[in-house]
């Protein structure tokens, strides 16, 4: 039985558009609460949300940006982070793809989180991932010097192909290098996702790639 939305916000609403963000760039959406520079984080997929939640509960002094692309998870996420009071959330949707390669200055962005962004494990929708060189070279791009990209899969099959896109982008180098991914990371918020596929018995991947100074 489907549940109905509530589209009602009970309290301050964070949403922003993405007509904004192409037209004055991801930071203005902070303003006049936030002035730049401030480090911003951004997260692409953040679905159920409740990662950011309690990643921008833990860091005040950070600037979260959420991205996904379903409006609705967006709505649900705008309800959640106005119950909780969070100053410091914006959230778009859109693409994170046109959100890093459009809206944000280089060089800008302290941390962008992906975490367990759909595989699309048949052959034929390969073309669908999110991990492609081009996006991978916005990411980086946009990521500040020293600034990380923070991904996560429980998919082996995706695990090697991020592995293989990320060391191929010569912005970025691999914090756990040789290793190509680690199993844990110790501290790591849950994403709700990642624990319905560890209850599932599933291996996850964590990649950290620093933005390299040039
Ligand atoms: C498999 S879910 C993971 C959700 C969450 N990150 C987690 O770990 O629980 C992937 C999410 O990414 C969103 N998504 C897919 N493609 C996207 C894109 N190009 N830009 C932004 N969000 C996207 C989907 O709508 C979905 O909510």
């Amino acid at each position: 039985m489907s549940r109905t939305l509530k589209y009602d916000i009970p309290g301050t609403d964070w949403r922003r558009s993405m007509a904004d963000a192409y037209e004055f760039g991801v930071h203005s959406l902070f303003a006049p609460e936030w002035e730049p520079p401030f480090p911003l984080v951004v997260e692409i997929g953040f679905g159920r949300g409740e990662f950011l939640l309690e990643l921008a509960a833990k860091h005040p002094e950070l600037a979260f940006l959420g991205v996904e692309v379903s409006w609705k998870r967006v709505l649900k996420m705008a309800r959640k982070v106005a119950r909780a009071e969070l100053e410091n959330v914006r959230l778009l949707a859109g693409k994170g793809e046109a959100v890093l390669g459009d809206c944000v200055p280089e060089g800008s962005v302290h941390t962008v989180w992906i975490n367990f962004s759909d595989p699309w494990p048949k052959a034929a929708h390969a073309h669908r991932r999110l991990f492609q060189p081009e996006f991978v070279r916005q990411a980086a791009v946009a990521l500040e010097p020293g600034g990380l990209l923070r991904v996560a899969t429980d998919d082996r099959v995706y695990a090697e192909q991020i592995d293989e896109v990320l060391n191929g982008e010569p912005l970025l180098e691999n914090v756990y290098a040789p290793e190509p991914w680690v199993r844990e990371v110790p501290g790591r918020i849950m994403t709700s996702y990642e624990r319905d596929w560890r209850e599932d018995g599933r291996d996850m991947h964590f990649f950290d790639y620093a933005r390299v100074t040039t």
